[in-house]
């Protein structure tokens, strides 16, 4: 069989370089990535071929290959976003459409279904007071969809224009022969954990931090209240699951958007957590207002029951599993400790 044409966008980042690793362990795919910066060591060699600079301007380059997955992973996240709200836009939604335009264009044209896969976020939610997240407990796709970021409205309006490139683009009559439209399949994220990289830029990252932190013995100011509650993941998971989603037979996804989880936890537990692990852990807890209050509106926990029913989703990972059979040996043999 003949390889698959993939392209990972943001291939430099945290989901990307652990993704390009898995799609290349698996096989029988010709990975094409593109990213701000340089490959890094880590997935250079993996690479057919890596397109450097801005998503937006490098769009027309693209239109030269044929793709049949694309994974549009470049992003600003939801700290940084904040602060270039106008620049987070145009790389969050600008690029993000231009990508959704070639892959519509290429399945009507080609007659062969363009995949579409986009990590959305947790960050699509917005939970109007604290004490709405806290008795919300873990939230359905279609509850709370009001987004307080940059990064949160960025993340649903994609959501939508993916439904759209792939379902009513080009508003065909209905006694006309349906086009092939792109396939949008859309996986909403809780914070992501990886005991390799570390994010930058997003609001969940206080929970990698102060790990990475207490294994490298350095202090860790937090910039959460020890009670912030949100959900996370560990990295081999978030990839699993985007990579159980490409595999899903169309005829069993119920929806374009799905919420994965694997455990959620306080700030105070990973402080006890890191502590227990590593003895010289020193973690304080100094909240910035601003960082608090994206975190806060963010849910406690997620449901992601559709993708268990819809592609039998399933972490590997939960709290415990997580620390001892992934992050600790992981980041022990890292840093020595
Ligand atoms: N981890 C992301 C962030 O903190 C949320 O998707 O911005």
């Amino acid at each position: 069989m003949s390889e698959k044409q993939v392209l990972v966008t943001g291939a430099c980042g945290e989901i990307g370089q652990a993704l390009v690793q898995e799609l290349s362990k698996k096989g029988g795919y010709r990975i094409v990535t593109s990213d701000m910066m340089p490959l890094p060591d880590s997935i250079k060699h993996l690479s057919a071929e890596h397109v450097q600079g801005d998503l937006v301007y490098k769009i027309k380059t693209f239109y030269d290959y044929d793709f049949d997955i694309i994974f549009h992973l470049a992003a600003s996240l939801s700290s940084k976003a904040e602060i270039a709200t106008e620049e987070a836009h145009r790389i969050n939604v600008e690029g993000t459409m231009q990508l959704l335009m070639l892959a519509a264009y290429r399945s009507e044209k080609y007659g062969k279904s363009v995949k579409f896969l986009f990590p959305s976020s947790i960050a699509a939610y917005g939970m109007p007071t604290l004490a709405a997240k806290q008795n919300a407990g873990a939230v359905k796709e279609e509850d709370f969809d009001n987004p307080h970021t940059m990064y949160g409205c960025n993340k649903l309006y994609c959501e939508k224009l993916g439904i759209y490139y792939s379902k009513f683009f080009g508003q065909k009559h209905l006694d006309e022969k349906p086009p092939v439209m792109l396939d949008f399949r859309a996986i909403r994220f809780p914070g992501l954990i990886s005991a390799f990289t570390l994010p930058s830029g997003g609001t969940s990252d206080y929970g990698p931090e102060m790990l990475h932190a207490s294994a490298q013995g350095k202090s860790y100011a937090c910039f959460v209240r020890a009670d912030t509650k949100i959900s996370f993941m560990a990295m081999p998971d978030a990839i699993k699951s985007l990579l159980m989603i490409m595999d899903a037979p169309r005829e069993c996804l119920t929806a374009n958007v799905y919420n994965v989880a694997a455990f959620a936890i306080t700030a105070e537990e990973f402080r006890q957590r890191a502590v227990m692990a590593f003895a010289d852990a020193r973690i304080s807890f100094e909240p910035n207002p601003r960082r608090q209050g994206i975190v806060d509106s963010w849910p406690e926990d997620v449901d992601d029951s559709r993708a268990r029913h819809d592609w039998n989703w399933k972490p590997d990972y939960d709290v415990d599993r997580f620390f001892e059979e992934y992050f600790l040996p992981e980041i022990r043999k890292r840093y020595g400790k």
